[in-house]
């Protein structure tokens, strides 16, 4: 089975990417690198073993896509390219909405125009916006706050319409609360642009000493210890969800949307406790004014995905936080890009071998 992974040198979609390749799963990755290396494909490659062909194409390129399409037999598609900042999208909202609405429009179209008709799409909690009450099912309301949660929401009808207007489609809606954690091995990770926006990325970045303290925004929540409560889940046991989505839409037709968290929420403050623990270091913080938009509990109710997919996250939150600060102690500075990846047309294997794997660039 060949799996086209878009945005696949990311942090979700590298974690994707070692587990179906150590699934046997072809994988060929798309990506414009624009929030991601090149290094962390190559780690993918050192951490399976295996070569596969990456792609250095932007989605909202129909042309590239279609060459993609045109190269290679493709049997499904894992839709993780896009952008994920909700500040960002709020003073760049129209970047938002072309990167990840058109982006995804293309794909579509290029899909059924080669009629590669399953599709798992990166959705996000953030479609709830603030939810009515917790743990939230995939029936409760959606009503995304900002431009991202909006795109994200937007994707979700236009897929639910295609799939409307032509049910040979088949798609999986993974709305995944709060990814964190890092491979085991400590290779592969998230590695935000600057400053980060997340919590566990910002923590760690403390206790490595990059940043000074940790800011709590808000203390006054109606929840136990006063700070925001969420469902923080391990990349790992994400992206093996994605395996699990991948076999149902090659089994079935129909679109089917499902929560991807652990059911429990943590506060702010028992993951500083957590991570404190997990890392051996101080964590600083101060509690300041609670971040506009913020809600107070947020956290799923994953039991659609246990009972369709037969997933169900196994991983705690002392290796969520224990993994997260493998990856932090070894790379503080996140992927340091490596010069030795070269660039080669996809049918040059001798070259991709020297690369650790084929780099092509569709034109
Ligand atoms: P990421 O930024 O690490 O990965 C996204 C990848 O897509 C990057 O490698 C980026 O370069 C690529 N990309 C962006 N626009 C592209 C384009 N036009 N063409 C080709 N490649 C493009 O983000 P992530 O955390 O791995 O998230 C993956 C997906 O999951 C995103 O769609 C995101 O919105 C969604 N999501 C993430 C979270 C989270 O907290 N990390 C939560 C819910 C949903
Ligand atoms: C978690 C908790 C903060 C930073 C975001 C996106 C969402 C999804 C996941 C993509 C909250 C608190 C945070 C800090 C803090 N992404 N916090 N100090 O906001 O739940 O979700 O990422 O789809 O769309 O909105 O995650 O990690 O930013 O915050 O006190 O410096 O940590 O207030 O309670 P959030 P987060």
């Amino acid at each position: 089975m060949v799996i086209l992974v878009t945005g696949g040198a990311g942090y979700i979609g590298s974690h994707t990417c070692v587990e179906l390749l150590n699934q046997g799963y072809e994988i060929i990755v798309i990506d414009n690198f624009s929030n991601s290396k090149k290094e962390s494909l190559k780690r993918v490659t050192d951490i399976t073993g295996k070569l596969f062909k990456v792609y250095n194409t932007d989605i909202l390129n129909k042309d590239q896509l279609n060459l993609v399409f045109l190269e290679n037999k493709i049997d499904s598609v894992i839709h993780f390219a896009g952008l994920k900042a909700v500040g960002e999208s709020v003073s760049i909202p129209l970047r938002y909405y072309y990167n990840n609405v058109i982006g995804t429009l293309n794909l579509c179209e290029v899909m059924n125009k080669h009629n590669v008709k399953n599709l798992v799409f990166s959705s996000s909690a953030t479609v709830y916006g603030n939810p009515k009450e917790v743990p939230i099912l995939e029936s409760s309301l959606l009503g995304a706050t900002n431009p991202y949660g909006r795109t994200k929401q937007m994707i979700e009808e236009i897929l639910k319409d295609l799939y409307n207007s032509d049910h040979s489609w088949s798609i999986s809606l993974l709305r995944y609360f709060n990814p964190i954690g890092a491979h085991e091995s400590g290779l592969i990770g998230e590695d935000p642009n600057g400053i980060p926006n997340n919590l566990l990325p910002y923590i760690s970045q403390v206790a490595v000493g990059k940043l000074d303290k940790l800011k709590v925004f808000g203390n006054d929540f109606p929840t136990k210890d006063g700070t925001g409560v969420r469902d923080y889940i391990h990349v790992v046991d994400l992206a093996r969800g994605h395996l699990k989505a991948l076999e149902n839409v090659s089994n079935s037709t129909g679109i089917n949307a499902y929560n991807l968290g652990t059911g429990t929420g943590y506060s702010v403050l028992e993951m500083i406790k957590e991570f404190e623990k997990a890392s051996g270091r101080n964590i600083p913080y101060s509690i300041v004014e609670p971040r506009p938009g913020d809600v107070d509990k947020c956290f799923a109710n994953p039991s659609k995905a246990r009972e369709d997919l037969g997933w169900i996250a196994t991983k705690t939150i002392e290796e969520m936080c224990e993994d997260t600060w493998r990856w932090q102690i070894n790379n503080p500075n996140g992927y340091i890009e490596n010069n030795k990846i070269i660039f080669t047309t996809s049918d040059s294997r001798l070259s991709a071998e020297t690369a650790g794997f084929v780099m092509s660039k569709a034109e």
